[in-house]
């Protein structure tokens, strides 16, 4: 099916991955409205998307919407979908991706994590389905898994989330798949689990920029290497892993990001479905070796300290991504070299973010 000029919400569209997914359906020839409460990142990204769009010849300006909202405001919601439907561009399908994502906050706040991420969810669910819309890809996360005694991880794997915020995205796939029963299975429905996204645009255009200090290591190793801190803090050298640091799954961004679109096309292009794809590259990297490879490719320094394991921890996370690969076709073509590249030319050039 060609879907060019279809209407897409995008919702977290201006954070680290949905400003990634932004630019990639655009490139592709969507319309995309990006909804952000903006609690954790700017909107200034939206003119670099379109600036890079321009640099690579694209004529996408115009074809970005932003609209400043919150996902727990169901008026404004149907605000969107009425907007695009005056217009004759009615939202065809949405790409969720806004949420909350701090695994310590979560424990911290709990009740703020199941409102944000649960009740959002169901806001955006339900005015779905009031406009008819039946089509979604979901940013679910490996950390619904919680600990696993495979070295790589299958999406029948049981759910053991460890923390609040694993236990929100792990209730969302559930509801989603009650709400695939309840529409007769005619929905299109694909929950994303992302293992750790990591990098940047080539073009250092776009990156992660977060509102407060970082809590996950890559862009904590970024913002060492530019000396907003001191050093990095590596939680524990006593995993049970071959240099006792925590053995991660790295994706580059671009990668996950096209995964997005292949997920979409492949909702749209086959019968209605409930999809539940890994997405990762299925290769381990421990901290330190990812803090290795930084500082050879990119020719600087990373102090660190060994600190305690961090509380819920796991010591290896890893994807099984051979049944992504079949299905969507897709492919993650970027190495941990590229990644540390490209997020570090994102951080040279915006040293300070948005
Ligand atoms: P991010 O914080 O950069 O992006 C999330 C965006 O959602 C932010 O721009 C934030 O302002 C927005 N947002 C939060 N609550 C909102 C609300 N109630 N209404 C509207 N907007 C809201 O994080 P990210 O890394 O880009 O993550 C995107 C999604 O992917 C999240 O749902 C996250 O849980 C999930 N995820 C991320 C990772 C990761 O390692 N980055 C891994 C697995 C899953
Ligand atoms: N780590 C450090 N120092 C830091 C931060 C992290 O040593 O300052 C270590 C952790 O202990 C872990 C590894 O680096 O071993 C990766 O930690 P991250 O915080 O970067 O990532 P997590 O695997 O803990 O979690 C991330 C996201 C979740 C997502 C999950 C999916 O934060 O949202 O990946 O696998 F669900």
């Amino acid at each position: 099916m060609d879907c060019e000029k279809d209407t897409i919400l995008i919702t977290g569209g201006t954070g680290f991955i949905g400003s990634h997914v932004c630019y990639f359906f655009l490139k592709k020839g969507f319309n995309v409205v990006s909804l952000d409460s903006l609690v954790n990142s700017s909107k200034k990204v939206n003119k670099n998307i379109d600036n890079l769009l321009l640099s690579e010849g694209y004529e996408a300006t115009g074809n970005l919407k932003f609209v400043k909202g919150d996902i727990r405001n169901k008026d404004l919601l149907r605000c969107v979908f009425n907007d695009q439907l005056k217009k004759n561009k009615p939202i065809s399908s949405v790409i969720h991706l806004a949420g909350l994502k701090s695994v310590k906050q979560s424990k911290l706040n709990a009740l703020d994590y199941w409102s944000n991420n649960v009740c959002g969810s169901i806001n955006i669910f339900n005015v779905m389905k009031e406009f008819k819309c039946n089509s979604i890809v979901f940013s679910s996360s490996a950390t619904i898994y919680g600990i696993s005694e495979n070295p790589l991880i299958k999406e029948n794997e049981e759910f053991k989330p460890q923390n609040p915020y694993g236990k929100t995205k792990a209730t969302i796939e559930k509801i989603l798949e009650d709400i695939f029963e309840e529409s007769y299975k005619s929905m299109r429905i694909s929950n994303l689990r992302y293992f750790n996204p990591i990098g940047a645009h080539p073009s250092g255009m776009i990156g992660e920029s977060p509102n407060t200090t970082p809590e996950n290591l890559f862009p904590y190793i970024l913002q060492v290497a530019c000396g907003r801190q001191k050093e990095l803090n590596i939680y524990g050298n006593n995993w049970p892993t071959h240099d006792g640091t925590g053995v991660r799954d790295y994706i580059h961004i671009m990668d996950l990001a096209e995964s997005h679109y292949l997920a979409l096309i492949h909702l749209i292009n086959n019968k209605p479905q409930i999809l539940n794809l890994n997405i990762g590259t299925g290769i381990g990297t421990s901290v330190k070796e990812l803090v290795n490879i930084f500082e050879s490719v990119n020719k600087c320094n990373i102090p660190f300290v060994y600190k305690d394991r961090r509380d819920g921890d796991v010591s290896i996370c890893v994807a099984d991504n051979s049944y992504s690969k079949k299905v969507l076709g897709w492919i993650p073509r970027r190495n941990i070299q590229d990644m540390c590249k490209d997020g570090w030319k994102w951080m040279s050039k915006f040293p300070n973010g948005f």
